[in-house]
């Protein structure tokens, strides 16, 4: 049954096409040797148009950056997601859509850079990110020291993070890691309104609809 699941998914993975930029697989903590010479995305042909680049790394079943994408035609949009069986589902919902501007890559945020050119990211999006809570598992938070120096090499030089979660202590250590790491926060919002320019993810919707305030951040690097 394991088996003829796992087929079924290469197959829907498969007929994601052009969507899907790159794949890992899933479980891999360390590259092998081939993956490491895994070149790098020519983030230029991958869209239509060269324009500003957003990444949201983890992305879920991808409500937010098919939305994103359609709000914002002026913006590309590549979403990360570690779990194919996760991906696979945003990238099936958006695939009817045909959206020019928003691409996907099935793999681990560690390994961002071996696959996404030096400054070609105009901002990051952290939506709900795992807080990881245990004190032993900091360093897999997305917003951790090892994390935010691989943001800085992607990073434009005007580029920004922008993080939303329901977690207040993930959010109070996110943003004493970010001052640590040479990030400036420029906006910090502890019960963001459910306003025309907010997208919500699947996440959000769930904490929105038992009441829980939603926060929210934004970073720059901070000039020398
Ligand atoms: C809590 S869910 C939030 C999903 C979505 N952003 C939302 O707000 O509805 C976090 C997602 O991040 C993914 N994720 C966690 N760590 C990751 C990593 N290191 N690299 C890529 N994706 C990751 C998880 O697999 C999961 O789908």
């Amino acid at each position: 049954m394991r088996m003829r699941l796992k087929k079924h998914l290469e197959e829907r993975i498969a007929q994601c096409g052009e969507l899907l930029l790159a794949r890992e697989g899933d479980g891999y903590y360390t590259l092998t040797e081939q993956q490491k010479l895994a070149y790098r995305i020519d983030i230029a042909h991958a869209f239509d148009e060269v324009q500003p680049v957003v990444l949201e790394i983890g992305c879920g079943k991808g409500a937010w950056a098919i939305q994103s994408a359609q709000r914002h035609p002026e913006l590309n949009f590549v979403a990360v997601e570690k779990l194919s069986n996760v991906i696979v589902v945003a990238c099936e919902n958006a695939l009817p859509l045909h959206l020019p501007n928003l691409r996907f890559l099935n793999v681990r945020a560690e390994n961002l850079d071996r696959y996404l050119p030096p400054h070609s990211i105009s901002r990051i999006a952290l939506n709900f990110s795992c807080p990881f809570p245990k004190k032993t598992y900091a360093n897999r938070r997305l917003t951790s020291k090892n994390f935010l120096e691989k943001y800085k090499t992607l990073l434009t030089d005007d580029g920004e993070i922008r993080q939303k979660t329901d977690n207040r202590d993930f959010f109070e250590w996110s943003l004493e890691s970010y001052a640590q790491n040479g990030f400036e926060v420029t906006d910090v919002c502890y019960d963001l309104p459910d306003a025309d320019d907010n997208i919500v993810t699947e996440y959000e919707a769930k904490f929105r609809s038992l009441g829980l305030p939603i926060l929210e951040l934004k970073v720059h690097l901070r000039k020398e």
